[in-house]
């Protein structure tokens, strides 16, 4: 029999090929083929942040809504067609999903930095959710890179995927199990609803039937929202909307949680303690997101000879 260490070689490159075949991403992906690529993106993010605060927000929202449905693929983005029943037009997406004209503006922008089209959509959706988090004071991380984009997209999926602001903890934690994110995941993620804003019609019956609220911030929140119309409305998700900061879990804590599905994360469950350690500690919240939004960029990725880089982030090629 051969010595044990000359296997050991042989080892490791199991251990390597183990750990490559459940994600080819890596951050440097674009380093050699278009150095240009991240910059570009950040400086057209930039630029659409100086110009409305809130489409930072958007931006963050349009990575997670194409994260959730079968995986980071851009399939968020595809243009309904005669075959293609698209995201674009599910219930949580319609009438509610922003930022498309800043993600061709990017597209358009990078494939020209690039002097062709390398980078994909998914991967703009990516680099432009932490930039705008990063533009709106919150942390940076290294974002993951390589994903290629869908050639299909699904109006049923973005139906069942996606959860809905009338969730309770268990239907949350549910929807985040599916994809493989964990309850800590949700509550960190969760924490996107430090920025932005919500539509009447998504909170109304919240700020009308729940108990768990505070009545002086009901009350306030009716004054904008009335009992019948108003529907599209907004009112920020925490009252700092243009800053990422931990005001979204200070406020759970004071029941003053916008959406049902907010205050959910603080209702005498599980998920109690979490939120009040990020509500009293914003170091710890920073990292806890940026892990977590490392780990929802993860999913399903398409790699390899899967997928397309796309020319139109709103078609197929
Ligand atoms: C946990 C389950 C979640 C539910 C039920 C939920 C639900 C919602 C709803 C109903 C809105 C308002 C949409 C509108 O009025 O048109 C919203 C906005 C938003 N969501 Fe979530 N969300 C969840 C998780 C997340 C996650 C994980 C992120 C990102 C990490 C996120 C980021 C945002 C942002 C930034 C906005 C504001 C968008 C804007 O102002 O355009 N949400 N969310
Ligand atoms: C999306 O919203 C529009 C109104 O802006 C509506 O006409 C259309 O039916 C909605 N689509 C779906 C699939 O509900």
């Amino acid at each position: 029999m051969a010595p044990s260490f000359l296997y050991l070689p042989l080892l490791v490159m199991v251990a390597l090929a183990t750990t490559a075949s459940s994600s080819y991403l890596s951050p440097y992906y674009y380093n050699k083929v278009c150095p240009n690529a991240l910059p570009t993106i950040k400086r057209i993010v930039e630029a659409a942040v100086q110009k409305e605060r809130r489409m930072g927000a958007s931006l963050l929202r349009m990575h997670f809504h194409d994260c959730f449905v079968n995986g980071c693929d851009g399939s968020i983005l595809l243009d309904d067609t005669v075959t293609i029943d698209g995201e674009k037009n599910a219930g949580p997406n319609n009438n509610s999903m922003r930022g498309f004209e800043v993600v061709d503006k990017i597209k358009y922008e990078v494939d020209k930095a690039c002097g062709k089209p390398v980078v994909s959509c998914a991967d703009i959706l990516a680099v432009a959710a932490r930039d705008s988090v990063v533009a709106l004071g919150g942390p940076a991380w290294k974002v993951q890179l390589g994903r290629r984009d869908s050639t299909t997209a699904s109006r049923t999926d973005a139906n069942n995927d996606i959860p809905s602001p009338f969730m309770d903890l268990p239907a949350l934690i549910k929807t985040f199990d599916k994809q493989g994110m964990d309850t800590g995941d949700l509550v960190a993620l969760s924490g996107g609803h430090a920025i932005g804003f919500a539509q009447c019609r998504l909170f109304k019956s919240r700020i009308y039937n729940d108990d768990n609220i505070d009545p002086n911030f009901a009350r306030a929140r009716q004054a904008t929202c009335p009992r019948n119309g108003g529907d599209t409305n907004l009112a920020p998700l925490d009252p700092t909307a243009a800053v990422f900061d931990t005001a979204y879990f200070k406020n759970l804590v004071k029941r003053k949680g916008l959406l049902h599905s907010d205050q959910a994360l603080y209702n005498g469950g599980t998920t109690d303690e979490l939120v009040k350690t990020y509500s009293l500690n914003a170091g710890a919240f920073s990292a806890d997101f940026a892990k977590s939004m490392i780990k929802m960029g993860n999913i399903k990725p398409l790699t390899g000879r899967k997928g397309q880089i796309r020319v139109n982030c709103r078609k197929v090629n």
